[in-house]
């Protein structure tokens, strides 16, 4: 059979279309086809099999009316998950023949020719699943990620990645960013998690480290005169995992000259409008902007899911004159007492506030105090302990449950955002369809660590303090704020970034305040940047986006390893390649590097 040429790009000198994209204007039309075997069904006459290529599925008929016997006898032979070349004809389906959950579904190709161009051994899972069937565990689909890529859900999602950074490049590119490529063996950059370091052959006993972010560079670039940077950088972090981190991961990387906050704000909110309007999605030109101090007084974290209420309130002043022995030696200390009101709570059972009391405990608190009203009365373990004066100032709702956290705000903070958070789903209060964005702006430039008392830097050591707070409290650093700003979306963190320290003088100073106040010291770790800022460096700030994030939320995945191609583990494994690996102790050798046995 000759087969037309069609004017696909997909078009080779292999095949005429995509299985997936046939429709019923292509009725009519020859086509020969290349694809994974799906499923097949052998009714007696007649041999089905669901050919699927990355544009989706197309049925194929093999029936005695069109195809030879020995033909059928071929596609009844072919294993699912082989890869086989067909040729035949494209005709409409009838009636109740049609399936309309695939694109495909109102044709099928009635094949007459099929040749199984890469047989398939058993596949070790399936990738066809029936209605509701669960997948295989995560574990194994890791360990054959070829295999569960075919999953069309995974495709799917990879498609709209490469979609989104298409319109990243494009929205960066025509509003003049250079998409500029950095270095991936290079020095450590302090973004605050452990460095991957790499050892180096020709020089022993020396690292390279594998860059947390390109931060150092980026900045050079605009040292350099570049004015726009942008770069799709693969990041390297080892820091403890959670669903929303993994130690390889893609920001989009952003820096600019002579810009203040809200420059690089308004490209960040138009980049993130045109990201999701590329999923589908039209979004708020302008997001709701919030002080870190209002977000860790009302949420007890710096990116608050606002799709919800259950605001942290300050309860101090009602149990300033209580009796009670926990919330007197808080208060003593100099803490506060905190809490939330949970209206329709009071029915919760002992065991279930249990349950909060010990997630509270997990993020670092004591306990979790409660009393809540019900029948119109003050009932619970703190009850008796309220005065009347305490009760007129809760002023608790009928079947409402309070529940307070006593202590120093870094304990009472996390432990209420973690216990508000889990009302929130018992109570169903979670919006999955809502889209609260938020600008967090003004975050302290130091903390302290409580134990030692050191300052370390909120977002990076490159973020320039607040100049009106540098003036106002210049003795006190500790209450500077950083020209600083995260990006928020129902709780997770998009992006984060900063205006930059570009003279030498306060950049040496801030080091120095994070206690690497030695000039060689500084020279020795950042003598790169600090070259630079002698050398002439333009005002500049940017932003940096986690690329898996959006992904993730944009396709509606709820694990970042169901957007990376080769995902990590939780404990930093690739399952599929199989690393981190031993390796042979002359290779360690070569490296200068001791076995541990030796
Ligand atoms: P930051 O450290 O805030 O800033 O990172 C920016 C964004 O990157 C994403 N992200 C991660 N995603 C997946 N796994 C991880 N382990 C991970 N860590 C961070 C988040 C985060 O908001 N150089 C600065 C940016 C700047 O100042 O311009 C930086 O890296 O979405």
């Amino acid at each position: 059979m000759t087969v037309p040429h069609s004017t696909s790009p997909f078009t080779t000198s292999l095949r005429s279309h995509l299985a997936g994209s046939l429709r019923v204007a292509d009725a009519g039309t020859k086509v020969r086809l290349g694809g994974w075997v799906h499923r097949s069904r052998n009714l007696g006459g007649i041999v089905f099999i669901d050919l699927r290529d990355r544009e989706g599925i197309v049925q194929v008929s093999f029936g005695t009316d069109w195809s030879t016997a020995e033909c059928i006898a071929q596609a009844a032979a072919v294993g699912v998950e082989s890869v086989v070349m067909i040729e035949g004809m494209v005709v409409a389906r009838t009636g109740e023949t049609r399936n309309s959950e695939m694109g495909s579904g109102d044709v099928e190709v009635r094949a007459t020719v099929i040749e199984v161009v890469g047989p398939a051994e058993t596949p070790a899972l399936p990738v066809a699943r029936g209605k509701g069937e669960k997948l295989p565990s995560e574990e194994l689909r890791l360990r054959h990620r070829y295999l569960d890529l075919r999953r069309p859900e995974l495709q799917q999602s990879l498609i709209l990645r490469h979609r989104l950074m298409q319109v990243t490049r494009r929205h960066l590119s025509e509003r003049g960013y250079l998409e500029l490529e950095t270095p991936i063996l290079t020095k450590p950059t302090p973004e605050g998690a452990r460095d991957y370091l790499v050892p180096s052959r020709v020089h022993p006993g020396e690292f390279y480290a594998l860059p947390q972010s390109p931060q150092i560079y980026k900045q050079l670039f605009m040292v350099s005169g570049f004015d726009r940077y942008f770069q799709i950088a693969r990041c390297f972090r080892d820091e403890d995992l959670r669903a929303d981190r993994q130690p390889e991961f893609t920001q989009i990387d952003i820096e600019a000259s002579f810009v203040r906050s809200d420059d690089i704000l308004a490209l960040a909110q138009g980049l993130i409008g045109a990201l999701w309007r590329e999923a589908g999605h039209e979004i708020p030109a302008h997001f709701e902007r919030m002080t870190y101090q209002v977000a860790m007084e009302k949420y007890g974290c710096d990116r608050p899911d606002l799709r919800y209420g259950l605001e942290i309130k300050d309860y101090t002043e009602t149990f300033r004159g209580i009796e009670f022995g926990i919330t007197q030696s808080a208060l003593a200390a100099g803490g506060r007492v905190r809490g939330i009101v949970v209206p329709g709570a009071s029915t919760w059972s002992r065991k279930q506030v249990d349950e909060l009391e010990a997630i509270a405990k997990g993020a670092g608190a004591l306990g979790l105090l409660r009393v809540k009203k019900a029948e119109g009365k003050y009932d619970g373990p703190i009850a008796k302990f309220l005065t009347p004066e305490a009760q007129s100032s809760l002023a608790l709702e009928e079947g409402s449950l309070a529940l307070f956290v006593a202590g120093a705000d870094r304990i009472t903070s996390p432990a209420l955002d973690r216990v508000r958070q889990e009302c929130a789903i018992r109570l169903g209060l979670v919006d999955e369809t809502a889209r609260r964005f938020l600008i967090v702006t003004d975050f302290p430039m130091f903390d302290r660590d409580p134990e030692s008392g050191a300052l370390g830097a909120v977002h990076h050591p490159f973020t320039a303090p607040n100049p009106a707070d540098m003036t106002a409290f210049p003795d006190e650093p500790h209450r500077w704020r950083a020209l600083a700003y995260d990006i928020v979306l129902n709780g997770l963190e998009l992006g984060g970034g900063s205006i930059r320290t570009h003279d030498y003088a306060t950049q040496s100073r801030m080091f120095a305040l994070l206690g690497i106040g030695d000039r060689d010291e500084q020279e020795r770790r950042f003598g790169f940047l600090l070259e630079g800022l002698r050398a002439g460096a333009p005002p500049h700030g940017g932003i940096a986006f986690g690329v898996d994030r959006i992904a993730m939320l944009l396709s509606g995945a709820t694990s970042l390893r169901d957007v990376i191609a080769f995902p990590k583990t939780t404990t930093a494994r690739a399952l599929f390649e199989g690393a981190p690996t031993q390796v042979s102790a002359d290779e360690m050798r070569a490296l200068h590097l001791r076995p541990e046995s030796a």
